[in-house]
């Protein structure tokens, strides 16, 4: 049985303080799986908090990886390249991530895997990993295309693959079962999507070659080769701090500290785009750990003056654009946002859930197979919001209510732990009223 926990959110007249954001959960992910197939230990500091990194963890120890959690640290007992048959399905929860990127490793595997979601990544489309794992020659079965999925492993041979779609999950699944197959994978992306794969196998002492195409990139990995553990703390998540910087962007004398943020460059597209809206961002202590970009940031508030969305920074910004569009009504020009299409599918209907709850709180909205139009200067009041178990929208909603009239309660709030459990705490620390 699922409890809806409701969390009403009042507005606000500032943020204020600092905000020390879980680790990043697009890199938890990854260094949990390459942990897990490194030959010995690895320590993870700073790992995510949030519930689909657990996903991640718990279906490692399915496959016979020993791991123990300290807090936030994380302590893996590598097993080598071969995982152990799991005697049940591995959960993914609700996590797309965990799903198709582990779809990869256990691909490479000589047993037969089953992996089941909840019901909102039972929706998911699965597809996009299942064709080109089976031209690899790994056996799936699924519902039409949907978990869950049934895989019978072992034996691949590389691809040369062009993916129809940029999906850095897809990018990474093929990645990692490349790691299993016979000679060279070479995977071609259309547009430039989140790099934290092939940062993080160099890291684990994977010899890869990357290149730029057009818009896009060309990753080339050979199979057969073994991985050794890592120490390393992961740095602060880029999309939790979105939400937070919107609400700094939301009131001109908000200042913000974030310290030991992710400030990867195909990540970081968020953080340009906030200060050409007019959002003052200085950076301090930038650094490199683990080939990932670190940095501290200092955030005066501005008035966000809105702007379009679209081409290849939709893919690049595709986290963040939930809560982008949720505070567009209170920006001056409003928010385009087109070349998104990738949003219907994602934990919940992303573009219909956005344009339901800002049209219950009273803001028009215009909709599109590919994105929204949000005029700005529109007066907005607090309502009830239905966060459709999505973890993003009960987080996108909660700083559009900071500027409502009135109180807004967010249902189904409990979602905000998918990424990061602290989140309202967090939020109610640093908000003046
Ligand atoms: C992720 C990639 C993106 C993103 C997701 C995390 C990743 O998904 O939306 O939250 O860690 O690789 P797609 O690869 O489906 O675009």
């Amino acid at each position: 049985m699922k409890i809806d926990t409701q969390v009403t959110v009042r507005p606000a007249r500032n943020v204020r303080g600092s905000v020390q954001l879980p680790g990043d959960k697009s890199i938890s992910h990854r260094y949990a799986m390459l942990a897990g197939i490194a030959d010995g230990p690895s320590r993870l500091e700073n790992y995510s908090t949030g519930a689909d990194c657990a996903s991640t963890l718990g279906c490692m120890r399915a496959l016979g990886v020993a791991w123990e959690r300290k807090e936030n640290l994380i302590e893996v007992q590598g097993r080598g390249l071969s995982l152990a048959a799991p005697s049940l399905p591995l959960d993914c929860g609700n996590s797309g991530s965990t799903m198709r990127m582990l779809s990869g490793i256990v691909a490479g595997q000589p047993f037969t895997s089953e992996m089941t979601g909840d019901e909102s990544l039972s929706r998911r489309p699965m597809e996009r990993v299942i064709r080109p794992l089976s031209a690899m020659g790994a056996k799936i079965e699924s519902q039409q295309g949907k978990p869950p999925l049934r895989i019978a492993g072992g034996n691949l041979k590389a691809i040369d693959y062009k993916m129809p779609v940029a999906s850095a999950q897809v990018k990474s699944c093929l990645l990692f079962a490349g790691l299993f197959a016979d000679g060279e994978t070479r995977i071609e992306e259309p547009l430039r999507t989140r790099d934290h794969t092939e940062v993080a196998l160099r890291v684990f002492g994977v010899h890869l070659d990357r290149k730029s195409a057009g818009q896009g990139s060309e990753v080339r990995i050979r199979g057969a080769q073994r991985l050794h553990g890592i120490e390393a703390r992961i740095p602060g998540d880029l999309s939790s701090a979105a939400f937070f910087l919107c609400a700094a962007g939301l009131f001109p004398g908000s200042q913000l500290a974030i310290p030991n943020l992710l400030m990867n460059p195909t990540r970081a597209r968020l953080l340009e785009i906030l200060m050409q809206m007019g959002l003052r961002i200085a950076v301090t202590q930038l650094e490199e750990i683990n080939g990932e970009l670190v940095g501290s940031l200092q955030v005066e508030g501005g008035a966000l003056k809105g702007g379009k969305i679209a081409g290849a920074d939709s893919a690049a910004l595709i986290d963040e654009i939930p809560v982008l569009a949720a505070i567009a009504p209170f920006t001056p020009e409003g928010l385009e946002v087109r070349d998104a299409r990738e949003l219907r599918v994602k934990e919940s209907d992303r573009i219909s859930a956005v344009a339901t709850n800002l049209r219950r709180m009273g803001a028009q909205v215009e909709e599109f197979e590919d994105g929204l139009k949000i005029p700005g200067g529109q007066a907005v009041h607090g309502a009830e919001i239905d966060s459709q178990s999505d973890h993003r929208i009960a987080m996108a909603f909660a700083i559009a209510a900071l500027r409502a009239e009135g109180e807004t309660v967010i249902h189904g709030a409990e979602a905000a732990a998918i990424s990061y459990p602290a989140f309202f705490q967090t939020l109610e620390k640093v908000v003046e009223r």
